[in-house]
Order: structure tokens, then sequence, then C-alpha cells
């Protein structure tokens, strides 16, 4: 009996080192040391021997027993061992390859062209004021001089969202919220979307403009022209000078259109300028003395300056854009070209 378990032994020794897989680690186990295996029929075997050699022999099973446990257990981490270095391999990652190269997002035109221009107003020390994109009839209309039933409400087509409330149809009531939360002197930019009920070529139903809004003692509309010829030229280059025009709009009096000298021909006359050597870019004026006083300013103390410049406007004029909806339908053909 001495023998055969020593044969066992050997035989569990030699035939685990051919173990490749854990189906056959298991056959091992079954074979060995499972309920029908090699080492429980040894065990039973002990019963047929004399009671003397018994003790021995009992001790010699146990320590097969535990061998054969242990050589099964050594096995088991071999396997487990080989199993993880061989995923280790398969998903290992070559860090040293050139990383696949992903393309950065680019700023849209409007923001390009909105950034620009809050850049040359910001070097003249004015501040940004954001305000609400749904506006009531009082700051949008009432209180910057267009009453209720006043012809220049046509002006703008509006969208109602309700009875006097309204997505607001220019940054121009930024003026008021401004001039009621702030004493001049007041310096500021209003710059957001607004929406009218209208759209063609150069007009889309949502748009961007940018409200410019200085109050001040003796604010004249000589400060207005100089701001303005400061600002064409900071977008449109140091040879352009504007020129300004009477004009009307309810919350300035006296009002001006201003146009620039054409950048394209120079002033010559070209098909941008429609041969007239100008372009108008924006509307302004000196704030008129009843949006002041709508706003508790007096009027014989502090002036003001205000313009509005339609951000597309100037988007299309100087990237050369001859349909709005170019900027608005987002196809990245277009806007890869405004990658710097
Ligand atoms: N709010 C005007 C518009 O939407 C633009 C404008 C004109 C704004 C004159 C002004 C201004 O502040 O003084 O057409």
């Amino acid at each position: 009996m001495k023998n055969k378990i020593s044969e066992l032994l050997d035989s569990l020794k030699q035939e685990v080192s051919s173990v490749q897989d854990k189906k056959m680690l298991s056959e091992l186990w079954q074979k060995y040391l499972g309920k029908k295996g090699a080492v429980s029929e040894i065990k039973k075997e002990l019963g047929k021997v004399s009671k003397e050699e018994r003790p021995a022999l009992g001790k010699l099973i146990n320590e097969l027993s535990q061998k054969a446990e242990e050589i099964y257990r050594s096995a088991e981490k071999r396997l487990e061992h080989a199993e993880l270095e061989r995923r280790n391999k398969e998903e290992a990652v070559d860090i040293t390859l050139p990383a696949e190269k992903i393309p950065g997002g680019v700023l849209h035109p409007i923001s390009i062209t909105r950034n620009n221009m809050i850049n040359v107003f910001a070097g003249m020390g004015f501040e940004i004021f954001e305000g609400p994109e749904i506006e009531d009839d009082d700051h949008n209309f009432t209180r910057l001089n267009v009453a209720a039933n006043h012809p220049a409400r046509d002006m703008q087509d509006t969208f109602y969202v309700a009875k006097d409330i309204l997505l607001r149809t220019h940054t121009s009531p930024g003026q008021i919220r401004v001039m009621d939360s702030k004493k001049p002197p007041i310096k500021v930019l209003v710059p957001g979307s607004v929406f009218r009920s209208y759209s063609d070529a150069t007009h889309s139903p949502r748009f961007h403009q940018m409200e410019g809004l200085v109050v001040d003692k003796n604010i004249t509309l000589c400060d207005l022209q100089g701001m303005l010829d400061q600002f064409v030229k900071g977008i449109f280059g140091e040879d352009v000078k504007t020129r300004l025009r009477p004009s009307y709009f309810p919350f300035t009096e006296p009002s001006v259109e201003v146009d620039v000298s054409c950048f394209e021909c120079g002033g010559k006359g070209c098909s941008l300028c429609k041969h007239t050597g100008w372009i108008e870019v924006l509307g302004g004026g000196i704030v008129h003395h009843s949006v002041l006083e709508n706003c508790g300013i007096d009027p014989n103390e502090y002036s003001g300056l205000a313009f509005g410049i339609g951000i597309e406007r100037i988007a299309m004029l100087k990237y050369g854009i001859n349909n709005i909806s170019l900027l608005f339908e987002n196809d990245l053909r277009f806007l890869e070209q405004f990658r710097d």
C-alpha cells in the first residue's frame, strides 16, 4: 500500500505538469481528489489493513491527500497567472504610436464678429450688459418713446408671446434696463439675439445686435462719430471713413444712419457699395430726452448717445457672405472656413 501511495503521488506530479487549461485541471481534480478519485479510493482501502499498520498508513494517506491538494492548488495558480499574462499581452496598448488627431471646433463667424466688436469697444472702456430675450412691451417699445399705436411700431415685425410680452425686436430695451439699474456715467454694450417676423436673403427671424449706450455730462454727436469711427477702423481697417446721414428712430433725436466708405473699392464705386462708394452699417443718435426721463435721468444735466449694430450685417460685409441663411444653416463646409 505504501508503494501505491507513492506511485499515486508520482503519477499526479507527472500529469499535473501537462495540464494546459481549466478543463484539464478539473479532470485532474476528478481523477485524484474527487469523490470517486484515486485518493478517496485509497482511503477506503485503509479499512482493509490490519490494526497495527493502520495508524502509520493513515498518516501517509493524510499526507498524500494534503500534498495532492497542494499540487492541485499550485497548478490552478499557474493557470490563472498564465491567463493573466495572455490577457495583458492581448490588451496592451502601444503608447509609442502617434495619436489620431481630433480636429478642434471653431468659433462661429457670428461669435468671431461679436468678439471682435466687443474687443474694439472694450478698448474704449465699454462694459457688457445682457438683457432678457423675452421682453415686455414697456421695455421694448413704450419707454423707448414708442407709444402704443405709434406708427414707428410698424418699423419692426414683432413676435408676441402673450399680451404685452414679446421676443425683443432689438437690443435697445437693454438701454432702459441699464439706466434703471445704474446712475451715469454709463458706458455699456448690450450684445444679444433679437427676433423679427421677417426673412429674406439679408434678414433672418433671429439675428444679433450690439447696442451701445453712453450717458454722461456733455455727450454730443461728435462723441458718437468719434467712437463709431474708431469702431469701423478696428473692424474694416484704418483706411475706412465714416459718414453720418440724418435718419429717424423714436428713441434718438437727432438720429443718424452711419455709412463707411467702401473697403472693397476704396470709395470709387463697385457692386458691394452699389456704386455709391458708401455702405450703410448701423443706426444711432443722441438719446431722446423722453427716454432719459423715462429712466429717471435729468436731461438737463445729462445727455447720452446710443447706437445699434447688426452683427450679421458686419459679418456678411467683412467676410463677403451674400446670404444670411449661411450663418444659420451650420453647414460644416461653410463653418470650417473660419478656422484661423
Ligand atoms: N434699435 C434699432 C433697430 O433695431 C437700432 C438702433 C438705432 C439702436 C438707433 C439705437 C439707436 O440705439 O440709437 O433698428
